[in-house]
């Protein structure tokens, strides 16, 4: 008897950032000179690029990791995190230096102070004195990748050599654009298929007000203007929009958590498990709702890589919240906002298809989830 054919599936490939996290819980920062006691400290793996790498293969999702680490017990601490996710780590590399760490100074009322080393995620040297920073192997699997994923904790220039090569090899590029805000340099969003920002993000980069649903499709539409076909918005617990050129947006509410403990790395859920769930030939619609469970599990445990769901997980919570309800939530927030309905003239949104939305804020949006949650669902908004 032959046994079934082998489903080959193209790897993803996450290139970014490793950190180690170094948390400390502080009544008030030190002094000059001084010396204080912290409450409690604790150091766990992070960085954008591990925490993404670490979720698309909790998510059952063949995964590599290229990126780096230094000569140091921080390293351990990135390799045995990934390894214990399932993250493939032979492109994962060791150079001179620190392993890229981050002090994270907790103080009461949410105030908290960060110092960043970036070490290993920073130091890309060009290689043999060439133009690249990625030798031929590594070249070779982002070629043969089903869609590799990037974000701005690693040099603009290698963010840039990756998405070329992915680019003339027609792999999808998914950008994060979380990590340093420095200007985008054009040639990255210019081989960039799928931009996701969130909110704060999407302000800074592109200088406009993102606090409806009107002026986030607007700042996206600057965005797309720069060569990018599609930008994923992430909005918190507002949901999230994903506008495609010369197609209505889609939008995916929150799927609301019973409780939530900690958002860090909720953005970073998100973007992997989108990525997945692209990869994997889902459609948009159902990519974002995805996206969305994998993310709203994530917000109920402390810590990022430790929060990040397994598909059965998420696979559960798409039952409890079948897209039969989902939709209608969906079709009601779109009849208010009308985003394919009206047609002012001067909507700096105005498309073909996508006409100008009524300026209609997120909480009427919020609302309509306490309505359903009124009505029976299991889904409960929460303050954070
Ligand atoms: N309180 C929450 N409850 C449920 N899901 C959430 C919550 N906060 C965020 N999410 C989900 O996580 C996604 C990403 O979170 P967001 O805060 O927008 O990203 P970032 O971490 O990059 O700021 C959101 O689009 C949403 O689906
Ligand atoms: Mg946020």
């Amino acid at each position: 008897m032959s046994s079934p054919p082998r489903i080959i599936q193209p790897p993803l490939v996450v290139v970014g950032s490793a950190n180690a996290d170094i948390y400390v819980e502080i009544d008030r920062l030190p002094k000059e000179g001084e010396t204080l006691a912290a409450n409690n400290g604790q150091t766990l793996p992070g960085g954008k690029g591990a925490n993404q790498a670490a979720c698309a293969a909790r998510l059952n999702y063949p995964t590599y990791f290229i990126g780096q680490v230094g000569k140091d017990n921080f390293a351990n601490l990135i390799r045995d995190s990934l390894q214990s996710s399932g993250v493939k780590l032979d492109y994962l590399g060791t150079v001179a230096g620190p392993t890229g760490h981050a002090i994270v100074m907790l103080q009461p009322g949410g105030n908290n102070s960060i110092i960043i080393v970036g070490g290993a995620n920073v130091s890309w040297p060009r290689l043999d004195g060439g133009i690249s920073r990625l030798n031929e192997k590594a070249q070779q699997l982002i070629r043969r990748a089903g869609a590799v994923i990037l974000q701005r904790e690693v040099p603009d220039s290698l963010n840039i050599e990756v998405a070329k090569i992915a680019k003339v090899s027609n792999v999808p590029v998914v950008l994060d654009a979380g990590g340093i805000d420095s200007p985008m340099p054009p040639e990255l969003l210019k081989n960039v298929t799928i931009f996701s920002p969130n909110e704060t993000e999407l302000a800074r980069l592109t200088g406009m007000p993102t606090d409806t649903t009107e002026e986030v499709l607007a700042a996206a539409a600057k965005v797309q203007l720069l060569g990018v076909q599609q930008v994923l918005v992430k909005l918190g617990e507002k949901g999230s929009i994903l506008v495609n050129k010369d197609e209505p947006p889609i939008v995916q509410p929150a799927i609301m958590a019973p409780y939530v403990v900690d958002t860090t790395g909720a953005g970073d859920t998100f973007t992997a498990a989108y990525t997945v769930a692209l990869i994997e030939k889902q459609p948009p619609a159902e990519a974002l709702r995805f996206a969305a469970a994998a993310a709203s599990i994530c917000v109920r445990t402390k810590g990022a890589i430790p929060s990040m769901p397994d598909r059965r997980a998420v696979s559960q919570l798409l039952e409890e919240h079948p897209a039969k309800e989902m939709k209608k939530v969906i079709a009601k927030f779109i009849e208010q906002v009308n985003i394919s309905g009206s047609d002012e003239a001067e909507s700096p949104t105005k498309r073909s298809n996508v006409n100008s939305p009524k300026k209609v804020r997120f909480h009427d949006f919020e609302d309509e989830q306490k309505e359903k949650s009124i009505l029976g669902q299991s889904v409960q908004p929460v303050s954070m």
